[in-house]
């Protein structure tokens, strides 16, 4: 019987049929197609600053990993299993030139070249055969980026015009932190399927429901008007515009853009007028677990402060206030796991997460075909992404020009 069909047991839990995700879009390992989309692109895989001398593991894509940098400053991702007999290089030492592995004390260079082997004759006739497997790495906005696909596939690292020419009184700031996920600066990993956040930026219909009536009001009261929206397809992915009227009589188009293969570029939450000033990540770590990075262009005095509203941080909220209010954290890893994709019934407001995850399956065929992905660009000259979004008010000028001769309302 078809899942939805509940004629005849009158929608009865009894006897549903077995249900499931779609693998196709939500599964990211190695050979997986989506995997292999993923392995297309640079992926931000950690803070700068929290990458040092110490190894750490991490996971990216269902791969584990060992990060470092050496002491001539560069950063390293290795595979851990070290060449010669496989203990993990976590518990390597970092020296100038990479790291040796605790056991037999062979050395690797961030490219997985070895460079000694103390216990073998004249530290190692042989070495050059010898190759740890590693992936590219490069520093950016404060984030270590990797590309984990083909060598010959390569891309330039992308750069976004909202983050350039950064001047006196400016920085950057980057996190790594699940604050845009309804968490805060206490987590980094949330333990959910990557698309469940990802679909979620071309979600606006969420924002009047769980953001502003059932989480209290999280960002501004105006988010609580039930918006207008158009969704479209943009050079590189995807972006929503809602057009709200607000009480006071401003109107209002929002531009949020989901562009591949992860990236979510959402305007200012609290409504304020101008372009976005932040762009966002959505790293898979696994199949189940995501992580956000956000790179922000900020005033040299900023510091983070998480948009609560009428909510409490959420580390800080007992079980029972996060069913009394629930934000991004409930919704998207109450999901499940990964979602199970078959018993979903999409309705109207959901044709920007339809358009998403059928643009999605349309690049992972491309790339099954040899092509290249949105997105990917192999011109350096054309490194520099321009990011359109943002909140935009109608007659702007015109309430500009009207608040200063004393009458109407101020853009915002
Ligand atoms: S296992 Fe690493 S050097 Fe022997
Ligand atoms: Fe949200």
């Amino acid at each position: 019987m078809d899942h939805r069909e509940t004629r005849g047991r009158d929608g009865n839990a009894y006897g549903r049929g077995p249900q499931h995700h779609d693998p196709v879009i939500t599964e990211v390992g190695p050979g997986t197609p989506c995997g292999e989309l993923m392995r297309r692109y640079w992926h931000p895989v950690a803070l700068s600053a929290n990458v040092n001398e110490r190894p750490q593991n991490t996971r990216i894509l269902g791969e584990d990993l060992v990060l470092f940098r050496d002491k001539k400053g560069r950063p390293g991702l290795l595979y851990p299993r070290c060449a010669h007999r496989g203990t993990t290089l976590y518990y390597g030492k970092v020296e100038d030139e990479g790291i040796r592995c605790c056991y037999h004390g062979w050395l690797f260079d961030v490219q997985g070249h070895c460079l000694d082997q103390p216990c073998e004759p004249e530290g190692g006739l042989h070495k050059d055969k010898v190759r740890q497997p590693w992936y590219p790495v490069q520093e950016l906005y404060g984030l270590v980026w990797a590309y984990m696909g083909p060598p010959d596939k390569k891309p330039v690292l992308p750069r976004w015009d909202t983050l350039e020419g950064i001047g006196p009184g400016e920085k950057i700031f980057a996190t790594g932190s699940a604050f845009g996920a309804g968490g805060d600066e206490t987590q980094e990993i949330v333990p959910c399927n990557w698309l469940q956040d990802w679909e979620n930026v071309m979600d606006p219909f969420h924002i009047p429901i769980l953001h502003t009536s059932f989480s209290g009001v999280q960002f501004v009261p105006e988010m609580g008007v039930m918006p207008q929206v158009t969704w479209d397809y943009a050079e590189t992915g995807m972006r929503y515009t809602a057009y709200r009227k607000l009480d006071d009589g401003r109107e209002m188009d929002r531009v949020t853009l989901a562009l591949f293969p992860h990236v979510r570029i959402v305007p200012n939450v609290q409504l304020k007028a101008g372009p976005a000033d932040s762009i966002g990540w959505v790293l898979p770590v696994d199949d189940t677990h995501f992580r956000l990075f956000h790179a922000m262009r900020v005033p040299e005095s900023f510091e983070l402060r998480i948009p609560l509203g009428d909510r409490k941080k959420w580390s800080t909220m007992t079980e029972e206030e996060r069913q009394r209010f629930p934000g991004d954290w409930e919704a998207q890893t109450g999901q499940g796991p990964i979602s199970l994709h078959s018993e979903e019934n999409l309705a109207t407001s959901d044709k920007g997460v339809v358009m998403l995850r059928r643009l999605l399956k349309q690049q992972i065929k491309l790339v099954q075909g040899g092509g290249d992905p949105l997105g990917v660009n192999f011109d350096p000259a054309e490194a520099v992404v321009k990011v359109e979004a943002g909140n935009f008010y109608k007659y702007g000028y015109f309430y500009q020009v009207a608040a200063t001769a004393g009458q109407g309302k101020p853009n915002a």
